[in-house]
């Protein structure tokens, strides 16, 4: 079967840094893949370039068989890819349910909800079933700008999954969570519909063991190894990377 994202031989470079070399990933549908690797090892440079934030000089990118390379990040969206990012990026001046609200209309109208009204109707009831699901309802109508950290990383959530993507893309979610924000986290990913591929970017190697299939491992931009968290947690060359100093 023709997997849901295959990055194949991704190059990146930053004037004469180069951030990723050679790069091949593939995600089959609903297959939860986590990126570990040292800080520099082309984690995020990999997220961008599948989100289409970042254009590599070299590989191709494809959804479902379907090349992307060429699209930016608003057509990858539409295509289902969704996006949580080392700082969780929301809108601080619109509430919390008007920031999943903006996220979910697009995808109301493309399910042909052609009147404004119908739309707004159709995004509000995702926007509040969404809401709900990350634990914000009590704080709908609270600026995004008042939340703490941990919380605007909820409502991200939230707003990522309001464009139903069939791949998400997280990027250090537990980063600067609390332990009981962290446990939640962990919980709502695994009750995460298998209709949604994650890919996970994630120092918490607990985590990582805990929700993921398949484990890559980055390191200076190139894959050192890919197989399963057993497989991983055994690999010599991993743990050794590691020794030499993760977090
Ligand atoms: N926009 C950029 N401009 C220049 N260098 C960058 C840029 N983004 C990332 N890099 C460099 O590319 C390498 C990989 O970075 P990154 O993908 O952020 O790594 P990771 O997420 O694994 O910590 C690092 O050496 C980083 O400094
Ligand atoms: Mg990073």
């Amino acid at each position: 079967m023709t997997p849901l994202l295959t990055a194949e031989a991704i190059t990146v470079r930053y004037g004469s840094l180069t951030a990723l070399d050679a790069v091949d990933l593939q995600v089959p549908l609903g297959q939860r893949h986590a990126l570990i690797g040292p800080n520099g090892a082309g984690k995020t440079t990999l997220l961008d370039v599948v989100a289409g934030a970042a254009r590599p000089v070299d590989g191709r990118i494809r959804l479902a068989g379907r090349d992307v390379t060429r699209l930016g990040p608003a057509a990858r969206a539409r295509r289902g890819v969704g996006r949580i990012h080392q700082r969780p990026a929301v809108w601080d001046s619109l509430t919390a349910r008007e920031n999943v609200l903006v996220a979910a209309l697009p995808r109301a109208e493309r399910a042909g909800r052609w009147y404004p009204s119908a739309r707004r109707r159709a995004a509000g009831r995702t926007a509040d079933t969404l809401l709900d699901r990350v634990g914000l309802t009590d704080l709908a109508a609270v600026p995004a700008g008042q939340f703490a950290h941990g919380q605007r990383r909820q409502l991200e959530i939230a707003v990522a999954l309001a464009g139903q993507p069939r791949l998400l893309l997280l990027d250090e979610p537990a980063a600067g969570l609390s332990a009981v924000e962290v446990g939640w986290l962990a919980e709502f990913l695994r009750g995460l519909p298998r209709a949604v591929a994650v890919l996970l970017v994630e120092h918490r190697l607990d985590l990582v063991y805990a929700l993921c299939d398949t484990v890559t491992v980055l390191r200076d931009g190139r894959t050192l190894a890919t197989g399963s968290p057993a497989e991983i947690r055994a690999s010599v060359p991993v743990r050794q990377a590691y020794a030499e100093g993760v977090t």
